[in-house]
């Protein structure tokens, strides 16, 4: 295909104006694509803004029903539920527990709201000691062993009314080990967007902090992905969805947006992004200095998100972007 050069050729005559602009735009977004992150804690009416991650805020199972109001009120495609757990241990017992953060608030949230999609974050590494997403033997991540925990996590999510469930461990074997216990136990109704392609990153630091989930000796390195690499993604997303997964996921999202842009060609699941605490930080700490414009920036990396070719984004802007749009 080729088109006349200039003159006869003027790509500005679309851009004249506002409406024309719009009748010609490739990328939309909507409410309904985006996914916004919640942090359960314990305790009774608590509303705790987090460093770094300014208007996010750890909220009481209590208050959960006030947030899945205004979430159907946006227009919002669905929650991905975090647990801020009292207490830890070696075993990450509280991720497991049918009595536990995430198992209450997703009840809660299903109580206020039966018709919001409720998405659960599946790991250990918020109820573990050592802060790894796996069990850990003389410093080292042992795999097999902490599938186990997994399913258990993700089928206790799953009894409490989840309608997906995520797993962000990086473990091998996690969403077949998820996916066959949750048939095991009829809930073959359950879905699994994998975190397919989680890579070892710097952008997640604020929400470490915001979950004291950062590991209490070395770093993931063993078990997420190297920044490096884009091929050994595919890899990954090929094994998750061989194992089951119904949607997978690449984060962080806009260091990575050629992997988006990869997975959408190869893929024909849904596809989701997740726009990170780092990535939101960034924003905040700039719009913050006068650095920059927080609406434009914000609506301008999730516009870039989605050109990259993902169907959903995960992100602390959900409720913002879905007032601005
Ligand atoms: C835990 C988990 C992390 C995030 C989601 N689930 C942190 C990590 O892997 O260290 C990151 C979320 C964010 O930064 O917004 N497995
Ligand atoms: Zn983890």
């Amino acid at each position: 295909m080729s088109s006349p050069a200039f003159p006869q050729t003027r790509l500005r005559r679309l851009r004249r104006s506002g409406a024309l602009r719009q009748l010609v735009r490739e990328t939309h977004l909507d409410p309904s694509q985006l996914v916004y992150p919640l942090f359960a804690c314990e305790g009774q009416g608590v509303r705790q803004p987090l460093d770094g991650l300014g208007d996010i805020l750890h909220v009481s199972v209590d208050q959960l029903a006030d947030e899945v109001e205004e979430i159907r009120r946006l227009g919002i495609g669905a929650v991905l539920l975090f647990g801020v757990p009292a207490a830890k241990d070696d075993v990450a017992s509280g991720a497991y527990d049918e009595d536990g953060i995430v198992q209450r608030g997703v009840r809660a949230l299903k109580a206020a709201a039966a018709d919001t999609v409720v998405i659960t974050d599946v790991c250990l590494c918020a109820y573990t000691s050592h802060g790894h997403c796996g069990l850990v033997q003389d410093e080292e991540i042992l795999n097999d062993l902490s599938l186990e925990l997994l399913a258990r996590t993700a089928l206790s999510h799953a009894e409490a009314g989840a309608d997906i469930v995520a797993p962000s461990d990086m473990m091998d074997g996690r969403v077949g080990a998820i996916r066959s216990a949750l048939d095991q136990e009829s809930r073959g109704d359950v879905a699994i967007m994998a975190y397919s392609a989680k890579y070892a990153s710097a952008f997640y630091g604020p929400f470490r902090d915001a979950s004291s989930s950062a590991p209490a000796f070395g770093d993931r390195r063993t078990y997420q992905l190297d920044p490096a690499n884009g091929r050994e993604a595919m890899r990954e997303i090929a094994l998750d969805i061989q194992e089951g997964a119904d949607a997978v996921m690449v984060k962080p999202a806009l260091a990575y947006l050629d992997v988006v842009a990869s997975a959408r060609d190869r893929f024909d699941l849904p596809l989701a992004a997740y726009n990170t605490s780092g990535e939101y930080a960034m924003v905040k700490g700039a719009a913050a200095r006068g650095w920059l414009d927080e609406r434009q920036a914000a609506l301008e990396m999730l516009t870039a998100i989605r050109r990259a070719g993902c169907d959903l984004i995960i992100t602390y802007w959900a409720k913002r972007a879905a007032s601005w749009f």
